[in-house]
């Protein structure tokens, strides 16, 4: 095996040159093109974030309103996508729901497969952007057996989002400004995070040619593992075990998790980057506070992750191994307070990191250095031996 060197989970090894996102990690830093993320999560908004993502600088507000307008030209799903969504069973995880069907966009719009086809990648960009948050309101519409909704394109993405979601064909809908410019700004705050399980998958995808939605639907599945993007819910369940099974006794419940008692980490701690706290979870802390007032949602979720995060930042088994709590740790009490079931977490971290996974996958298609993604391996197995003879 020559010159390989073993590096388990990348923890060394960048894997591309990129200008799209800056994190440093000991310093608790993230930035999309240079924008710090708190002035982003404070003044900007979610499509003008994703147009920054993926073109590189903010949007003139001409630039902001054709980016909208062609979004809201693609919010449809065509009819038949809707047969394979309701073939689904009812209590299908609303994330394999998304990624099967993102990958049958690939066999309903066949004219904008090309990846070196400049107007056929914007032409992908723009579908999945547009049609993303429509399947996961649709796959939410599915497990309710509740039925479906076209899109209002007089509405926001988000506002749109949230009626498809919450919405019934027989009222009119009416956004609350508080829900929606809370999930904008959660949205914001996953729209792209380096190279992370999910974007590197898309990256390894696409690096062998496959298309966009292939490789987004690969990413998609990459995040719904519990130790990624599915941490979301993960901390929801475990803020269920702790109250059912632990009687609320946050104490107790963390020196099972440093005994490794648990079955679980504690869930919505830790980070391979950040060795101090995470940006973002910092501004999710502080929006799970003014939701819930706002909303009237009184928690008792929200307290007991108050003291989790208390112990856990006081307790050596944590301040020594640097862990934090990350961007999952407070979005699940917020996404449970407006009204989603704990298995739409994760579906609402896809529809945030979406920009980023496109941005990442077109940055990758354009550098003439890339190469297919191919790990080498140290191998540990037999020596040559013979088949045994008869
Ligand atoms: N609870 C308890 N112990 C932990 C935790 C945790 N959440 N995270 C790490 N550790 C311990 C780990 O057991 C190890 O201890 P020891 O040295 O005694 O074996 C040490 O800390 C180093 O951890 P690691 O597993 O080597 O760290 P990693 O960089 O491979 O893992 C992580 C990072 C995020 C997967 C991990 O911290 C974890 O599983 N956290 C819980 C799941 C979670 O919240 N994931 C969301 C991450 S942020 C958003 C996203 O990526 O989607």
């Amino acid at each position: 095996t020559g010159n390989v060197t073993l590096d388990v989970g990348f923890v060394n090894t960048a894997s591309c040159k990129s200008a799209i996102t800056y994190i440093d990690g000991d310093a608790g830093i993230l930035r999309y093109r240079g924008y710090p993320i708190d002035q982003l999560a404070e003044k900007s908004s979610f499509l003008e974030v994703s147009y920054l993502l993926i073109y590189g600088e903010l949007p003139t507000s001409e630039q902001l309103a054709e980016f909208t307008a062609k979004i809201q030209r693609h919010t449809m799903l065509h009819e038949d996508l809707k047969d394979l969504l309701a073939a689904f069973p009812r209590d299908a995880h609303p994330m394999s729901v998304l990624s099967a069907a993102v990958s049958a966009l690939g066999t309903f719009y066949q004219d904008s497969l090309s990846i070196t086809d400049k107007d056929q990648v914007e032409l992908s960009t723009i579908r999945l952007l547009a049609k993303l948050p429509t399947i996961a309101a649709y796959a939410f519409k599915k497990s309710q057996g509740q039925p479906t909704l076209y899109p209002d394109n007089n509405l926001d993405l988000v506002e749109n989002f949230l009626r498809l979601t919450f919405g019934y064909p027989t009222e009119d809908w009416t956004p609350n400004p508080v829900v929606t410019k809370a999930l904008d700004q959660l949205f914001i705050l996953h729209a792209d995070h380096e190279q992370n399980c999910s974007t590197s998958t898309v990256r390894l995808v696409g690096s062998g040619h496959a298309n966009l939605f292939s490789s987004i639907s690969a990413g998609i599945h990459a995040l719904s593992g519990p130790l990624h993007g599915g941490a979301n819910s993960a901390v929801l369940e475990m803020l269920d075990t702790i109250e059912q099974d632990f009687g609320g006794d946050v104490d107790k419940f963390v020196e099972k998790v440093k005994n490794k008692e648990a079955g679980v980490k504690l869930m919505g701690f830790g980070h391979r980057v950040y060795k101090n706290y995470d940006p973002r979870a910092a501004i999710v802390k502080n929006a799970a506070d003014e939701v819930l007032q706002a909303l009237g949602v009184d928690d008792p979720k929200l307290a007991m992750a108050r003291r989790l995060e208390e112990i856990a930042l006081s307790d050596e088994y944590f301040v020594s191994r640097k862990l934090y709590p990350n961007v999952d740790f407070y979005t699940g009490i917020i996404y449970k307070a407006m009204g989603f079931p704990t298995e739409m977490f994760t579906v609402l971290f896809a529809i945030g990191r979406l920009p980023g996974w496109i941005a990442q996958w077109r940055e990758m298609m354009e550098d003439p250095a890339t190469k297919i993604g191919r790990p080498r391996q140290i191998y540990i197995g037999e020596t040559e031996r013979d088949y045994p003879s008869a």
